[in-house]
């Protein structure tokens, strides 16, 4: 069977957009608008899953939410044309989830690193949400029948588990999918798109870490809506060596930070880390940085400007939201019948 190619992706509202986030993520996201139909979520279901001290409580998630949804709009994603919406909104992504905490194996979320990350050393004390969390996120894609969903690094071993539950569905139920018209497979096996030089921005304090809305210092990751001051004093105290820049991209091997900048100044500029060392090659890091800085606030700048704009207009953003969740519902409502049905629970 060959599903309609179909793009979805999520955002977590959980404060601190950062660079990572955008490179990542939402940059893809706008690039693939243009020859796609594409879903994007504010993943507020998902938010909810670490201590209300770390989501921020109700105030803290709404402006979150509303901030994730400016930040699309901000970067160029066309609402209009695409739909952008918030998970809570759409209730089949919560009933999907539960049939698939059934389809998918305890042993399989043991694995989830993330999982293991996140809960640290008290996972005794982990909530139930944060464990079940990737079978959540199998449920936002696959409601949608979504085939393809750009995504950065750290979310690749969650996609894999998405293909997974997807293929056990069609299996477990592969009589009567086939029973009701559907065919051999009732749920694609969702592709992540994972390319280019910034699947994975490290922290500019640390080379080993990601560049993560968690971490303490604020000078480890450049947010979205820092403005050219704060840019420009993150860059020039990112964490570097001595050394000059390499030619070649095999020099950065053994150098996390300069490789970590070298990718971000190759993604913001759309080329590759060939490209930038073909300029840069032999340079000493306080050109460099000065370039980057420049680079970074030309392509930063005006999107923090329009967030911070467009967060202050909740009417606009809400009716985005609204009208994006009900766009939504009328795919997932189709899908979640069918899954009903295939399942056989009894109903209209
Ligand atoms: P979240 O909210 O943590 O991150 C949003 C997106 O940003 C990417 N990202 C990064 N990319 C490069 N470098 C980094 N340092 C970096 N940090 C974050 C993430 O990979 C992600 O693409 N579970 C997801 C949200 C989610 C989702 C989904 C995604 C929920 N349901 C369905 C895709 C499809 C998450 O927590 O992303």
């Amino acid at each position: 069977m060959s599903f309609k190619e179909l793009v979805f992706s999520g955002v977590q509202p959980t404060g601190n957009l950062h660079l990572g986030n955008y490179l990542g993520a939402i940059k893809r996201f706008v690039e693939l608008q243009n020859n796609h139909d594409c879903i994007y979520c504010v993943v507020d279901m998902h938010a909810i899953t670490v201590p209300i001290a770390v989501w921020g409580g109700p105030e803290g998630l709404t402006r979150a939410t509303r901030e994730v949804t400016a930040a699309f709009i901000a970067s160029g994603i066309d609402p209009k044309k695409h739909i952008v919406f918030n998970q809570s909104q759409v209730h089949e992504h919560a009933e999907l989830a539960w049939v698939f905490n059934c389809v998918a194996r305890i042993g399989w979320l043991n694995r989830m690193t993330q999982f293991k990350e996140k809960a640290g050393k008290d996972r005794e004390n982990a909530s139930v949400g944060l464990y079940a969390y990737p079978n959540l996120m199998a449920a936002d894609i696959l409601v949608y029948r979504a085939t393809h969903v750009p995504v950065g690094e750290d979310q690749k071993q969650h996609l894999e588990l998405a293909r997974d539950i997807a293929q056990k569905f069609n299996n477990d139920f592969s009589e009567s999918i086939a029973a009701r018209g559907f065919g051999d497979m009732f749920f694609p096996l969702p592709e992540p798109i994972i390319q280019g030089p910034a699947t994975r921005i490290m922290s500019l304090r640390d080379g080993s870490k990601k560049m993560s809305k968690s971490e303490p210092s604020d000078y480890s990751r450049i947010n979205l809506t820092d403005d050219a001051d704060a840019i420009a004093q993150k860059i020039r105290k990112a964490k570097t060596d001595p050394e000059p820049l390499p030619s070649e991209e095999k020099g950065l091997e053994p150098r996390p930070e300069a490789d970590n900048l070298v990718g971000i100044y190759a993604a913001l500029s759309d080329t590759t880390k060939a490209d930038v060392l073909r300029e840069f090659g032999g340079a000493q890091f306080s050109n460099f940085k000065s370039a980057l800085v420049d680079l970074a606030v030309a392509a930063l700048g005006p999107i923090g400007g329009e967030m911070k704009r467009l967060v202050q207009d909740h009417a606009y953003i809400d009716a985005v939201l609204a009208d994006g969740s009900q766009r939504a519902s009328a795919i997932a409502g189709k899908t979640m019948k069918a899954v009903k049905e295939i399942v056989g629970f009894v109903g209209r």
